[in-house]
């Protein structure tokens, strides 16, 4: 397989990035994605109790993951309203992680920090004008994320397909394709868009090593092509499976209900309720619209095997 710039960056042997999947992107999945020549990122909640303490949780998770691995891994951290983000950009700097994968809040903010204690920062955007400043300030590279995405999504929710290659052709950095990508296909396609690598959420969460909930897992495989709907359009897009949850905040968005009573009826940690505890219909089950393709559990290195011995084939297939 192609070995990008973003190999050289990170020093791995593929460009595949397992993005941070905040309860469940925990340190065996982040090792073995880092074991199989990928980057596995740790979210610092993965795995902890509702208000467990994210520095403890994150310094327990980067041991675990020292010790299944010694090639690279990174974390992921989400800077907006967490009130525990000083200590956890402190941590990362501590425990001299290699990547930073900084999302939702200013890369202006810790990106020098990180920079001059040696750490590769990555930012997530989904749109020019945001990779544009993240490129400004100093970051090593931007994960470009499309409204295929599970999850949290850019408000002007872009596809994947028309923000690779604007973003691309904005910055010189390296660009990392994030949002329905699931397959040797979309890694080739993200590349043949301009890309130097590929980041994948939903196809990580089915793997053995992922501590997503069994339940969660059965409810991607079962998913079809239109099985995921975006919630939250006034104040956070998120992708999200489409559940009771889901069909309530649609008709509470539909009956034009305010911002407040979206916010105070959705409450806080659904997500983990969906994600890591399986209450499939109360939860909010982050899931991209790729889930329809993703048919079996697999392991890890068994995802990344399937697309660093494919690439060639399909790059033959367009000659
Ligand atoms: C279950 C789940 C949880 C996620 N949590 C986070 C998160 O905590 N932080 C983050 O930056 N991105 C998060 N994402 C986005 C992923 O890191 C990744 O960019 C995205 O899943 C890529 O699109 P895909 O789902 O089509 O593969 C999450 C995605 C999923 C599916």
């Amino acid at each position: 397989m192609k070995k990008t710039r973003l190999c050289n960056l990170l020093g791995i042997e593929s460009p595949i990035i397992q993005g941070g999947m905040v309860w469940i992107a925990n340190a065996e999945l982040a090792a073995a994605v880092s074991e199989a020549g990928g980057l596995g990122l740790i979210s610092p909640t993965a795995g902890m109790s509702r208000n467990g303490d994210q520095v403890d949780n994150l310094k327990g998770q980067i041991k675990t993951a020292r010790s299944l691995t010694a090639k690279p891994f990174g974390v992921n951290l989400p800077m907006l309203h967490n009130p525990q983000i000083e200590d956890l950009i402190a941590t990362a700097i501590d425990e001299r992680v290699d990547v930073v994968v900084t999302a939702a809040g200013s890369p202006g903010l810790y990106t020098d920090r990180l920079k001059e204690a040696g750490i590769k920062v990555l930012h997530l955007v989904a749109s020019v004008r945001h990779a544009q400043s993240a490129e400004r300030r100093g970051v090593d590279g931007v994960i470009a994320e499309g409204c295929e995405a599970g999850g949290h999504n850019g408000l002007d929710e872009l596809s994947t397909f028309v923000l690779i290659p604007q973003v691309v052709d904005s910055v010189s950095i390296p660009v990392i394709a994030a949002g329905g990508i699931a397959d040797v296909r979309g890694v080739v396609a993200a590349l043949a868009l301009g890309a130097d690598g590929a980041q994948m959420g939903t196809r990580f969460v089915v793997t053995h090593e992922c501590i997503a909930h069994p339940n969660f897992k059965e409810a991607i495989i079962k998913a079809n092509d239109n099985d995921t709907t975006i919630t939250g359009r006034k104040f956070g897009p998120t992708r999200i499976l489409k559940n009771e949850l889901a069909y309530k905040i649609l008709e509470m968005e539909a009956a034009g209900a305010s911002v407040e009573e979206l916010i105070d009826f959705i409450g806080s940690s659904r997500s983990r309720t969906g994600q890591f505890e399986g209450d499939l219909a109360n939860g909010e089950s982050y899931c991209g619209s790729i889930a329809g393709m993703i048919k079996e559990i697999k392991s890890a290195s068994e995802v990344i095997r399937s697309i660093v011995d494919n690439y060639d084939t399909v790059l033959d297939s367009l000659r």
